[in-house]
């Protein structure tokens, strides 16, 4: 294992039965109140971003615009947030989803993509992919490019990475720890 995926795993703590019983939860805050951790995370974050030939990043609420906007920041493009619905004040794209029980939606402001943009998709978790998988059906239909989705934990036995495939449409789909 790389020196970075020991640091990043050594600051990622495991809650036992949250949010529910059952669920192993990951808690990043440790990696967050880390500066070394938390700037080597954001500059592979970054690095990935040029080496894909982003124009924009897109970073999916909450967790993800921890990570998603200082990322953004020093690859020196713009950040755009992705938002559960009704949180964003102008004109948006909606998308649903479904979840285990039920479903959800999330909206981006319809002015923030369009024609043009390359859009790096960056968020702590992939679990099911649900979330990830609406977020390139946005970028889509803004008409944007997908340059790639890149997390920080890939939960792997849940199978978000053959849910995602179809939607990648050969975009490549990084996950810097897979757990
Ligand atoms: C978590 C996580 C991802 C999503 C992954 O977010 O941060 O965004 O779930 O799940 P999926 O792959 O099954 O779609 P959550 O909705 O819990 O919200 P938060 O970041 O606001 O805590």
């Amino acid at each position: 294992m790389t020196d970075l995926k020991e640091l990043l795993l050594s600051r990622i703590r495991d809650v036992a039965d949250y949010p529910k019983p059952g669920v192993m939860f990951k808690d990043i805050t440790p990696l967050l109140a880390d500066p070394e951790a938390f700037t080597a995370l954001t500059d592979t974050l970054a690095d990935f971003c040029v080496q894909n030939g982003a124009t924009k990043v897109v970073g999916l609420e909450a967790r993800g615009f921890i990570l998603a906007a200082p990322a953004a920041v020093r690859a020196g493009i713009g950040f755009i947030p992705v938002r559960k619905a009704g949180k964003l004040p102008g004109a948006t794209l909606r998308q649903a989803y479904d979840l285990e029980y039920g479903s959800a939606e999330i909206e981006v402001h319809a002015e923030d993509l369009a024609a043009g943009d390359r859009v790096m998709v960056i968020d702590d978790v992939l679990a099911t992919g649900g979330t990830a998988e609406a977020s390139l059906q946005l970028i889509r239909r803004a008409g944007a490019e997908v340059a790639g989705v890149l997390m920080l934990m890939e939960l792997g036995f849940l199978g978000g990475r053959a849910r995602l495939e179809p939607a990648l449409d050969g975009a490549p789909l990084e996950s810097l720890l897979i757990v």
